[in-house]
């Protein structure tokens, strides 16, 4: 089994570049199939996500070619099959993306139900309404999604949540369906504006990308594209949460620093210093940690993708933060692993209330998810002594050569292969 070993007590020095955005990655790929021509994607990021996406465009028949480590390029003239079964699917949840992008392909699609991070029941219902109002009919069987239209037909969809998912896999199909479609209360992150520059430099015409409301007309064909992927805005906070949380003085560049105002913001409450350029942030803290309070919202929110790193830097706060999740049922499965660090955290609902201590002392932890275990490197590098982080393949389906990241930074952190149940010597 593969864990991290996280060795804590240096502050983190230096500089970190920022990869591509995850969760516009993991739309953008799936999206290439309503192309008939080549598209060559830059500034992917180097996860297993991606790695997993571009194996199903493969098996579906796309030709699929690496470009050095940052460069795809993929030709889904030739697909054969629109199908995505369980083996590949079961994993993650943007695979769930192929429905809208199969559907407004060729009208039809199958795709096994998604994995993806466990925070409790994760509905696709307004995936769903969005297919149908637009003409196609969605059957669920043996755990397969079958959607299928004879023509697709624009329509006004009003979205009873704002989700992120649901935006991506409507604006998916609807490029290509016959006449005006017009989706209100849409999702605004910065990757959903990123898909629709992308489908829009294949032909398509979305207008409103990062509004309440967005308009689609559709179009009868889509050609390939070039196009890069926007930094990764969740990447960056984590290594600027890290930086602040160690006392450190962290340049993290590649970002877009528009992107991160939700989160400088409350890092700046908590008694960080930022300085700020044209693609990069300086993040460092010499005073000691405050305490905040920090409430997740849909953009321009405080992310939710950041509520775990945020919360494993206030343990190290004097006073009393409380943090309030609002878009995740329930996202504090993280929180009984940081308080075996010695994190005093209590959870009630969708409120965790964390008392600031003075040490984190090492210990076995598992990875609950992607973000749950980024907070559990970030506690490892304040904590004293070691920590091992078991079930780590959470944490590489969403950070690239985050072990080479954090130890380029002065951070103590190694990848290690154990049997089953072993700790290793360093605890
Ligand atoms: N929801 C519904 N019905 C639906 C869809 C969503 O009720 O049909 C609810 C969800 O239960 C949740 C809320 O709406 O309470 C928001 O869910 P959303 O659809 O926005 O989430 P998602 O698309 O499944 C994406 C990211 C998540 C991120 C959320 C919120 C991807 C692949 N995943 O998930 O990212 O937390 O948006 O920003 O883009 C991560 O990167 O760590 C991660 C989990």
């Amino acid at each position: 089994m593969n864990r991290f070993v996280v060795t804590g007590g240096n502050p983190l020095h230096g500089t970190v570049k920022i990869g591509g955005a995850k969760n516009a990655a993991v739309a953008i790929i799936p999206a290439t199939v309503l192309a008939r021509g080549k598209c060559v994607i830059d500034n992917i990021p180097n996860i297993s996500d991606v790695t997993l996406l571009l194996r199903i465009l493969t098996e579906m028949g796309a030709t699929v070619r690496m470009q050095g480590k940052k460069t795809v390029e993929i030709d889904t003239t030739h697909l054969v099959s629109h199908t995505v079964p369980y083996n590949l699917a079961k994993n993650m949840r943007a695979s769930y993306y192929f429905i809208g992008a199969l559907l407004g392909r060729s009208r039809e699609a199958s795709v096994f139900m998604p994995g993806g991070c466990n925070f409790g029941v994760r509905p696709i219902d307004q995936h769903i309404k969005g297919f149908e109002a637009m003409g196609a009919s969605v059957d669920i069987d043996k755990g397969m999604i079958n959607a299928q239209a004879e023509q697709l037909r624009g329509v006004h969809i009003y979205f009873d949540v704002v989700t992120v998912g649901a935006t991506i896999n409507v604006m998916l199909a609807a490029v290509r369906a016959k006449g005006l479609t017009i989706l209100e209360n849409v999702a605004k992150e910065p990757h959903i504006v990123d898909l629709a520059n992308f489908l829009n430099s294949m032909g398509a015409d979305i207008r409103g990308a990062g509004t309440d409301v967005i308009k689609i007309h559709g179009v009868d064909m889509m050609h390939g594209a070039n196009y890069s992927i926007i930094p990764d805005q969740i990447e960056a906070g984590t290594y600027m949460a890290a930086a602040v949380a160690t006392g450190g003085d962290v340049r993290v560049e590649n970002i877009i620093p528009k992107h991160m105002e939700p989160i400088t913001a409350r890092l700046l409450a908590a008694g960080a210093q930022i300085e700020e350029g044209d693609d990069w942030l300086r993040v460092f803290r010499t005073g000691r940690l405050q305490r905040i309070n920090v409430k997740t919202m849909p953009h321009p929110g405080f992310p939710t993708d950041m509520q775990p790193q945020m919360a494993a830097m206030l343990t190290m706060a004097e006073g009393t933060s409380i943090i309030t999740e609002g878009v995740w049922d329930n996202r504090f499965k993280y929180v009984d692993e940081l308080n075996r660090l010695g994190a005093r955290i209590t959870v009630d609902g969708k409120v965790a209330v964390i008392e600031g201590v003075e040490t984190l002392t090492g210990a076995p932890v598992k990875a609950t998810d992607l973000r749950g275990g980024a907070a559990m490197i970030i506690a490892g590098l304040v904590a004293r002594g070691s920590t091992e982080i078991e079930e780590i393949i959470h944490i590489e389906r969403g950070y690239e050569d985050v072990v080479e990241k954090v130890t380029a930074l002065g951070g103590d952190m190694k990848r290690i292969t154990l049997p089953d149940g072993e700790l290793s010597k360093a605890l």
